[in-house]
């Protein structure tokens, strides 16, 4: 499956297929880039997808560099961020060669964010390995590194010149990761498609099996989803992007509110998304039975529709330091029907309120 991002003279493709890894050198010569690569991984990653990739690469003409970075939300840091340009200039890395992340959302966030300021801006290629980085992080340009007070505080939009997607690496997710991603995934059918969102309810038992042929359509067809909204609003200057953010208005309050340490961000972005679905509810703009297919599907998937001690007043105060708020307006994505979205700016904290009362058990 490829899937075309076009974005004038910044296009590119995202490319989903099984088997992918073995193919990227082709896909990289095929773009007519520089002879010289950099794979940025975490060992763990290397160690699994390393040598696959490195040998396409190589098997292609492409001399190949590798640099290791710490597994996960450590690695996005100035600190690591320094230590892969000076891996950079070891190698003698130009700007006609390529960065390659192979990794989950963090490798790609500080990969591309390396890439975008090495020399003013390199060749990237994301190579995305989680189901969270194949549907949602590589997909779209934004890179970041996190400041000690908020995540993914210092950046820059740089988009890739390739996401290669192979969704067989999806395989060796631990379970927990797995499932986190799928949150992404849900939320894509609901405020972008509604036969997608159906075509997720009829196929969770494959989906959950890990089946190769349901991961690449499910996942290929939430690449396509993405890349829909990024092409008509790639630097989130129109209330299209915000689609995106179903869920995690709620969704990333409360991780804040527990300090990132008890859900997963797809778990949170779960129940952020059955929050966010009763208070459309209770604003009058949804439909029961909407809410409630919502609620179902992140159920049938393994996801978390329901939360004990959840401190409302702690995720209130969250949602009031949210990013995208403008002028102290919190806006609010909600789903009128499965596969529409409208942004909601007046939402009072007492509907709020109502709405996170819904996930106590
Ligand atoms: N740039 C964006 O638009 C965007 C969007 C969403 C999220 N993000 C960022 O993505 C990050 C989260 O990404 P993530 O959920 O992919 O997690 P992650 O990148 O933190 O990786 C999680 C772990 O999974 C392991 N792993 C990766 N692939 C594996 C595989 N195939 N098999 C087994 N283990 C594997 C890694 O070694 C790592 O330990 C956050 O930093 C978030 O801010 C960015
Ligand atoms: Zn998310």
């Amino acid at each position: 499956m490829q899937i075309p991002v076009r974005l004038g003279p910044r296009s590119y493709s995202i490319v989903v297929e099984p088997g992918g890894l073995a193919k990227l050198g082709d896909h990289l010569r095929t773009l007519g880039l520089g002879s010289r690569t950099m794979v940025v991984s975490d060992a763990a990653i290397r160690a699994r997808y390393g040598v696959v990739v490195a040998e396409s690469l190589r098997t292609a003409g492409f001399a190949v560099t590798e640099v290791d970075i710490p597994a996960g939300e450590d690695a996005k840091t100035l600190d690591v961020a320094a230590r892969c340009w000076d891996a950079f200039v070891e190698a003698g890395l130009d700007r006609t060669s390529t960065i390659v992340a192979l990794g989950g959302g963090a490798v790609g966030d500080l990969a591309g964010f390396a890439a975008a300021t090495y020399m003013r801006g390199m060749n990237f290629v994301q190579v995305p390995t989680t189901v969270l980085a194949q549907v949602d992080a590589s997909i779209g340009g934004k890179t970041a590194i996190d400041h000690p007070r908020a995540k993914n505080l210092v950046g820059a939009f740089h988009q890739p010149r390739l996401v290669l997607v192979d969704p067989l690496t999806a395989i060796t997710l631990p379970e927990r990761d797995f499932r986190s991603g799928l949150a992404e995934i849900v939320k894509h059918g609901i405020v972008l498609d509604a036969a997608y969102f159906e075509d997720l309810e009829r196929s969770t038992a494959p989906l959950l099996a890990r089946e190769p042929g349901t991961l690449e359509r499910i996942i290929g067809g939430s690449c396509r989803l993405k890349a829909s909204v990024i092409e008509r609003d790639p630097e989130e200057q129109s209330e299209l992007r915000f689609a995106l953010n179903y869920g995690h208005t709620i969704g990333h309050a409360l991780e804040a509110a527990t300090a990132y340490g008890r859900w997963t961000h797809g778990e949170a972005v779960s129940l952020g998304i059955v929050a966010e679905a009763h208070l459309a509810r209770r604003i009058g703009l949804a439909g029961g039975d909407t809410v409630e297919r919502q609620e179902r599907l992140l159920a049938a998937v393994g996801l978390p529709t329901r939360a004990t001690d959840v401190d409302a007043t702690a995720v209130l105060d969250a949602t009031r330091r949210d990013k995208k708020a403008r002028d102290g307006k919190i806006p609010f994505v909600l789903a009128p029907a499965i596969g529409s979205f409208r942004v909601v700016y007046d939402v009072r904290s007492d509907d709020v309120r109502a709405a996170l009362a819904v996930l106590a058990p």
